[in-house]
């Protein structure tokens, strides 16, 4: 793969994180509460977590636990109404818009359960959007999106549009999307939530051998508990707050992945 993807996006001056720095992204006391003129949502409140480099974390809760209010903020795609988010050490807080539209542009990969793929569009045009919207010259962007695309087993549909394929295949066109450039932080929101058991385990897999091979740390999003276990680590959200280890008692029992603090102390930033 590195050789394919010679020729993609050279290093940036705005985050100077190298992979490896631990944690690399962190988050303290976050609350977010949604307000509406009769109503008050406390969505989550009042987290603290840190993610190492190179780790997979799975975040497991109910519906309505507050699992994408919490992807959201950690992306920035969304601004906690208290707290800090650190990516490498850096607060998201004190980036002016311009810094955080790069954030969001190079460090984060995003993957949502319904794709937000544009129907329209070929799979390789898809996968260069986020190239092609950063004003890379169109030949190299798609160049790129198809090493992408090959890497995610679907060099063979390229050409088609994405409206055209299945779940799964929207899903590994999604996944390519997200990595196409180059992020350190993968964030998936039930990334597998709209897909059968087959593809369920095909996607999963394919986002663990990314996650190893070009080194990210992720945080996957998920109901399914069995995916869960295989992470290197599980938060449980519930009402908006983390659940504390020994409340994770199926993950536990597994054996599997590192029982860790899932709270930041001091000094780990
Ligand atoms: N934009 C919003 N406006 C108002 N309430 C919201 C909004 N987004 C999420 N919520 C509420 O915040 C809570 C957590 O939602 P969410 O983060 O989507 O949970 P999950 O992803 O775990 O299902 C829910 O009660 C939800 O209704
Ligand atoms: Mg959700």
């Amino acid at each position: 793969m590195a050789s394919s993807m010679a020729g993609t996006i050279e290093g940036h001056p705005l985050i100077t994180a190298e992979r490896g720095s631990r944690p690399l992204v962190r988050a303290e006391a976050l609350r977010k509460v949604f307000r509406s003129a009769t109503t008050e949502v406390v969505a989550l409140g009042g987290i603290s977590l840190a993610a190492d480099a190179g780790e997979m974390i799975a975040l497991i809760g109910p519906s309505g636990s507050g699992k994408s209010t919490l992807l959201h903020l950690l992306a920035a795609l969304d601004t906690p109404t208290s707290g800090t988010v650190y990516f490498a050490g850096n607060s998201l807080a004190e980036f002016a818009e311009n810094e955080l539209v790069e954030f969001r542009s190079r460090e984060v990969g995003f993957i949502w359960q319904r794709h937000q793929l544009l129907a329209d569009f070929t799979a390789a045009e898809n996968v260069a959007m986020p190239l092609l919207i950063r004003g890379n010259a169109s030949g190299e962007a798609l160049d790129t999106a198809h090493a992408w695309l090959d890497e995610v087993g679907l060099l063979g549909r390229a050409k088609h549009r994405t409206g055209e394929l299945s779940g799964g295949e929207q899903q590994r066109v999604a996944i390519a999307r997200a990595l196409v450039t180059r992020p350190k932080l993968l964030l998936a929101d039930e990334p597998t939530g709209d897909l059968d058991e087959r593809n369920t385990e095909s996607i999963f897999e394919l986002m663990q051998r990314l996650h190893r091979s070009h080194r990210l740390t992720s945080i996957l999003a998920t109901h399914n508990s069995s995916l869960a276990q295989r992470a290197d680590r599980v938060l449980a959200l519930e009402h908006g707050l983390l659940m504390p280890d020994d409340a994770k008692i199926a993950h536990r029992a597994s054996g599997c992945g590192a029982t860790r603090e899932s709270t930041a102390p001091e000094g780990r930033g």
